[in-house]
């Protein structure tokens, strides 16, 4: 029975639901975990988490298939990830088998909260790890909570497959050698002035440069970006600083082997932009959302594509990764894992 939500008109935002997982690492080790029905926190005032943002998240979706089938897409890449997360933030890793098995078992445990297929809608699945015990002297925690819950979600950018338009952002977002490569709650606290200033001048998003030399093309605060050359060439922005994007890496191979596109992953200057034909930001949250124009400090960067729908390609690149994800296309072995059939 699906729960009385009206999907189709859901956006990106929080709605609870029943069950969530938690487990828990003291005295050096983690406990089995348990699914449990509160969604509040309890922890001292003085949590690592509190005072010096010890945390790390990952984030990816659950699809009801057009067969019936609830799927969710490539978790044993975000096991990984968040394992690179914790070691690059000295928190203990949570074993990457039980990470997955933890994600199907909330989605086994909220299956109401599955958006339908068709409807626009996905099931949201949060994991996310922080230090729990007090601490005041800037050092690691020594215990800390794993927690996993879902919400259901619509688009991410209002609008949907509407074109957006961004700016080229004068704050940066990481370091060299900082923490841009994980996914690490900072770099998103780092990124709330950025988007708020962007959202004051009517900018969905920042498009961040390289802090080092400000030339090259990084990432937005929440998406990778796609670019295609005129010539059909996918080409992907290489960095040491931005999020190995799953969804950007599965692009590369949809791109490849189903589409027969050329791809390349490289280092883009934001001089060479003017030179692609479509613009896209991609990410679980973002799926492929299409950039119709960028505004670099009152230069504006259109895309051949307009501003009125997602161009031939971007388009091909979404119906087909989107198909893969909701059982429509056959997906590569091992992108797939059925929670419930
Ligand atoms: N870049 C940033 C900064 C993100 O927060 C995300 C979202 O997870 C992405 C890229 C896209 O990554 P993925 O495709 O793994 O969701
Ligand atoms: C995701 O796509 O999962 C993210 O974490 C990005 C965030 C903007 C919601």
């Amino acid at each position: 029975m699906s729960k009385d939500i009206d999907w189709s008109n859901l956006g990106f935002g929080y709605v609870p639901t029943d069950k969530r997982f938690v487990a828990n690492f003291t005295n050096g080790a983690w406990d089995e975990g348990a699914l449990i029905d509160d969604p509040m926190v309890t922890m001292s005032e003085c949590a690592g988490v509190l005072q010096y943002a010890q945390t790390c998240f990952e984030g990816l979706k659950a699809y009801r298939t057009e067969d019936g089938k609830v799927v969710c897409f490539r978790p044993d890449l975000n096991a990984a990830r968040m394992a690179d997360s914790c070691r690059r933030l000295e928190m203990p890793v949570f074993p990457e088998d039980k990470f997955v098995q933890a994600c199907l078992d909330v989605v086994k445990a909220n299956l109401d909260f599955v958006p339908p297929y068709g409807s626009g809608a996905t099931l949201y699945l949060r994991p996310y790890m922080f230090g729990i015990n007090p601490v005041i002297g800037v050092k690691p925690a020594n215990d800390y909570q794993f927690r996993i819950f879902c919400t259901p979600v619509g688009p991410y950018f209002k609008g949907g497959a509407k074109p957006i338009v961004i700016r080229v952002s004068d704050f940066d977002r990481a370091a060299p050698n900082g923490t841009g490569h994980i996914k690490a709650g900072l770099n998103y606290a780092m990124s709330l002035h950025a988007i708020v200033d962007a959202h004051n001048k009517g900018y969905s998003e920042n498009m961040y440069l390289d802090p080092k030399t400000r030339t090259k093309v990084e990432e937005t605060g929440g998406a990778n970006f796609i670019f295609i050359t005129k010539d059909g060439t996918l080409v992907t922005p290489k960095s040491d600083s931005i999020l190995p994007s799953i969804t950007r890496r599965s692009l590369c191979i949809v791109a490849e082997k189903y589409l027969g596109m050329k791809v390349e992953h490289r280092e883009v200057f934001l001089d060479e932009l003017e030179n692609f034909a479509e613009c896209g930001l991609c990410g679980t949250a973002a799926v492929i959302s299409p950039v119709g124009k960028i505004d670099d400090h009152g230069k504006e960067i259109c895309f051949s594509s307009g501003m009125e729908e997602m161009g031939p390609w971007t388009k091909k690149l979404y119906d087909t990764l989107t198909g893969i994800q909701m059982g429509r296309i056959e997906a590569p072995e091992g992108w797939i894992r059925v929670i419930a059939e």
